[in-house]
């Protein structure tokens, strides 16, 4: 059993943000790569209106395909119940809702203020879903780059709500503006709000400090990291957004420290490859992979 569980958001977090789009064929590689590489849940989509994000409009069948790989928690996001519906007609394992705790995000994205989107996700949750997870996961939880501070009052009342009828809540750095200390703080009071509830971190990079906000919230007990490939992501709706946490770093940092995440780093770098091929013109980042791996590195069991 892995000591951490890393989720693979690439394929959504990072492809939403893309310049470019990423044809459907290549899509299912690169997923059928990572899963080869030990990643045991992708966030394969999301069930938005295809006109909103074109880069999405083929999540049905990426989900679909994704379903067909033995041990693969295939997930997609939805912001509504009509896209929790797809999401079930397709197949998802586990379906997420982003809910933002600042109110300028939330109308930006969802066109709906956090207290009605915590409603929609109440209402997802009461419509038959028989073995599909739910997770809440609450964006901007560290800052928003239209309304400056979050409350972190803001962000364990929206916390708890969730935690009353989601499965799992996660908390998201949407925009980069978090740092280790708010986020020992934070997962924190949530955590004793909602006890073992709270279990995904969501960190993007956009000021370095992703990979230190993962080790903060891992020393505050959480053990399921979101992270995306090269360094993709951003979310459209909220300007100055950039990409998540770098997986192969995250990979890195933990197995180097002796915490297995059950991933293979040549056949990580394998994923990588084909990342590239599938997005030529995307620049990829990633400080592991244009290094090497240290000599006499051994990854933990
Ligand atoms: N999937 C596909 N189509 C959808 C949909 C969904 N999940 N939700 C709504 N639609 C369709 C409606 O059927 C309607 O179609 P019509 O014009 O043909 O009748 C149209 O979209 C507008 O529907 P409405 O309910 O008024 O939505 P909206 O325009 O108020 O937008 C959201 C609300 C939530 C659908 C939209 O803001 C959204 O998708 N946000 C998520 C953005 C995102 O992906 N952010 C990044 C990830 S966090
Ligand atoms: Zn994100």
């Amino acid at each position: 059993m892995p000591s951490v569980h890393i989720c693979e958001v690439g394929p959504r977090d990072g492809l939403q943000n893309a310049k470019h789009l990423m044809p459907t064929a290549a899509k299912k590689a690169w997923i059928q790569a990572l899963a080869a590489a030990g990643l045991r849940e992708i966030e394969v989509g999301s069930f938005v209106p295809p006109k909103l994000i074109p880069a999405m409009a083929d999540t049905a069948e990426v989900v679909a395909f994704a379903r067909a790989i033995p041990g693969l928690k295939v997930i997609a996001l939805a912001p509504n119940l009509k896209g929790f519906q797809r999401a079930i007609e397709a197949g998802a394992h586990k379906v997420t809702f982003p809910v933002s705790a600042s109110r300028q995000h939330s109308e930006s994205n969802v066109r709906m203020t956090p207290d009605q989107m915590v409603e929609e996700v109440r209402r997802c949750a009461q419509w038959p879903h028989p073995g599909v997870e739910i997770e809440g996961a609450v964006s901007t939880a560290f800052g928003c780059t239209m309304q400056g501070v979050v409350p972190e009052d803001d962000v364990v009342r929206i916390a708890a709500a969730l935690a009353e009828f989601c499965d799992a809540v996660a908390l998201a750095d949407t925009v980069g503006y978090a740092n280790p200390a708010q986020v020992r703080r934070v997962f924190r009071r949530v955590r004793e709000r909602i006890g073992n509830k709270l279990e995904g971190a969501h960190f993007h990079d956009t000021r370095g400090l992703g990979i230190a906000n993962a080790l903060a919230a891992y020393e505050e007990g959480v053990r399921s990291f979101d992270s995306s490939m090269g360094g993709l992501g951003g979310c459209p709706f909220a300007p100055g957004a950039s990409g998540n946490v770098i997986t192969e770093d995250l990979v890195f940092m933990f197995e180097s420290m002796g915490l297995s995440t059950g991933i293979d780093f040549p056949k990580l770098l394998a994923a990588r490859d084909l990342l590239v091929k599938g997005l030529p013109l995307e620049p990829i980042y990633g400080h592991t992979p244009q290094a090497g791996l240290p000599k006499g590195f051994r990854a933990s069991a």
